[in-house]
């Protein structure tokens, strides 16, 4: 078991319970992190790695299986990224997918070439042998294809598996090592059967038993928090969110009133938000719960400022000063505890073996120096949102704080567009109210990702009874996505869009004519700064 212990390094890093590992290597895909949260759907343990680790690390850490994740690169290209050779030969199952699979081949004697057609979106695939890999799976089935290369030649080493019109190989076998190649993307959802697929790998080929469970899970990290933590003190930021309410809750169950909670109000939030994390809060833990008003320290931050990175900045900066003050004021503490997650952690770079890609820098204002002293407890490190939410489930936190949407540390700041000033705050936040209720008295916040208004900075012509107005416009956001690095705006019904439209433009003073944004992720970003 690769169990880091508590007591050593900087942060908590909670270890599986089980020996049982998956490493997926990055080739820079937008799938890795997909591959890895499928793996653990399937009850095993998945970390995302850098392509080019050694065998001999790749070997220490004992995984059960190797996934090589697709990337954008040509395996024949100079300088794309390769990995290992050796590990191929380390008796250790790996399974190839895309440019995995063609580096795979590459590296035992296939051939990869540019072909003539590029396959992207959905392809059939023809099935030629059910049998281990590719075992309960139906001789044709649909599967999802995204590249310009593919192997053209195999080694006679390789027996293949699947083809598809175009793609001779579409999943291969080594007939003497175990090494798997897939061509299509067995992790997306458009390729419905994909999940038996990776069931095949982690069970049949690599001899999992399935031991990653989240019960284990929270009760393993309490009782490791309990004894890394021991009689000292641990102050916990709140935002609201649920990251850092079961952050608090698994700290709460280990040392109980030892945690100090401390909520910032920075007079950016949402309509009752405040008050709703209070009684969350405490209807749901016995622990001290610190709330720093600082509304006017915000707004006068805030005042003549319009470009949007100033906002975080000062935002970020008054943040770390209110919470550094109030957390002086708790004698003798030794940790702070952050709701750190897993793709946190991949994206800024600090992954325990580096880089797997550097894909967003992220912008998290919740972050806090690591000048003020404090050492690192992130106990959720190890987990992606959705599990995140499950171990809040199973803590027994509230649904609606579980199921919450997320909201950016700079709060209504950055969807108050230009100068943030008290009423246009309170403009803004009557209207994404609204916007809010009415999309779950649809029935769908949990079906969308993010669902927000939005305070345009310009005024335009309208006509209320006879008189013409000159008021403000409010541009409603709603998208649905799996990692907020892409996103779709969200297909909302007309009915809906006309409910909150006429409520806003009813209710909210001020407000004249309302838009629905349908731009997806990229180009445009989810936040309008
Ligand atoms: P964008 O606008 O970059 O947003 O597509 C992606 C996700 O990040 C959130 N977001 C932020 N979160 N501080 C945060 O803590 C920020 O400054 C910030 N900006 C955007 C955004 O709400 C979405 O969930």
């Amino acid at each position: 078991m690769s169990t880091q212990s508590l007591s050593s390094g900087s942060s908590t890093q909670v270890s599986p319970l089980s020996a049982e590992k998956i490493l997926v290597l990055d080739f820079g895909s937008q799938y890795a992190q997909l591959i890895a949260r499928r793996v653990r759907e399937q009850n095993v343990f998945c970390e995302i790695i850098r392509h080019d680790l050694s065998a001999e690390k790749i070997a220490e850490k004992s995984p059960s299986g190797i996934i090589l994740s697709g990337g954008p690169s040509s395996v024949y290209e100079e300088g794309s990224p390769k990995c290992d050779p050796k590990i191929f030969r380390l008796g250790i199952p790996v399974l190839g997918i895309c440019y995995g699979m063609q580096l795979a081949c590459d590296s035992l004697g296939g051939r990869v070439a540019n072909c003539k057609t590029r396959e992207f979106g959905r392809a059939s695939l023809r099935i030629d042998n059910t049998t281990g890999l590719l075992s309960g799976l139906p001789p044709q089935m649909d599967v999802w294809m995204s590249h310009g290369d593919q192997v053209n030649e195999v080694s006679s080493d390789f027996a293949p598996l699947a083809a598809t019109p175009t793609c001779p190989y579409a999943a291969v076998q080594h007939k003497t090592l175990p090494v798997y190649g897939l061509q299509f993307h067995p992790e997306v959802t458009h390729t419905p059967l994909g999940a038996t697929i990776l069931h095949n790998f982690l069970y049949a080929v690599c001899g999992c038993v399935g031991q990653w469970h989240l019960a284990d899970f929270a009760q393993q990290t309490i009782e490791q928090l309990r004894e890394r933590i021991g009689d000292q003190r641990v102050i916990c930021g709140l935002s609201g969110g649920v990251d850092s309410a079961v952050t608090a809750a698994l700290l709460v169950k280990a040392i109980g009133s030892q945690v100090s909670c401390i909520l910032v109000d920075n007079g950016l939030l949402r309509k009752d938000e405040q008050a709703a994390v209070i009684s969350e809060f405490t209807n749901h833990f016995k622990a001290d719960l610190r709330v720093i008003k600082a509304e006017d320290q915000f707004l006068s931050a805030l005042k003549g400022i319009s470009e949007p990175q100033e906002k975080r900045r000062r935002i970020g900066h008054l943040f770390i000063e209110c919470f550094k003050e109030e957390a002086a004021k708790i004698k003798g503490a030794k940790y702070l505890a952050q709701g750190t997650l897993y793709p946190d952690v991949i994206e800024s770079g600090a992954a325990k073996d580096g880089p797997a890609a550097t894909i967003k820098l992220h912008h998290n204002v919740g972050g806090l120096p690591e000048e003020l002293g404090f050492e690192l407890v992130e106990p959720l490190r190890d987990l992606f949102k959705d599990e995140v939410r499950r171990l809040g489930l199973e803590l027994g936190l509230p649904d609606q704080l579980v199921w919450r949407h997320p909201f950016p540390g700079p709060g209504l700041a950055v969807r108050c567009l230009g100068e943030v000033t008290k009423e246009k705050l309170e403009v803004l936040r009557e209207a994404d109210h609204i916007v809010v209720s009415e999309i779950k008295a649809a029935g769908l916040y949990r079906q969308t990702s993010q669902v927000f208004a939005v305070l345009l900075p310009v005024q335009s012509v309208g006509v209320m009874g006879d008189a013409r107005t000159y008021e403000n416009a409010v541009a409603i956001r709603s998208v649905n996505t799996d990692d907020f690095m892409t996103a779709d705006w969200s297909h909302l019904p007309y009915e809906l869009l006309a409910r909150m439209s006429s409520r806003i433009i009813n209710e909210v003073r001020g407000v004249n004519r309302v838009c629905y944004d349908i731009s997806s992720k990229p180009p445009a970003t989810i936040e309008w700064e």
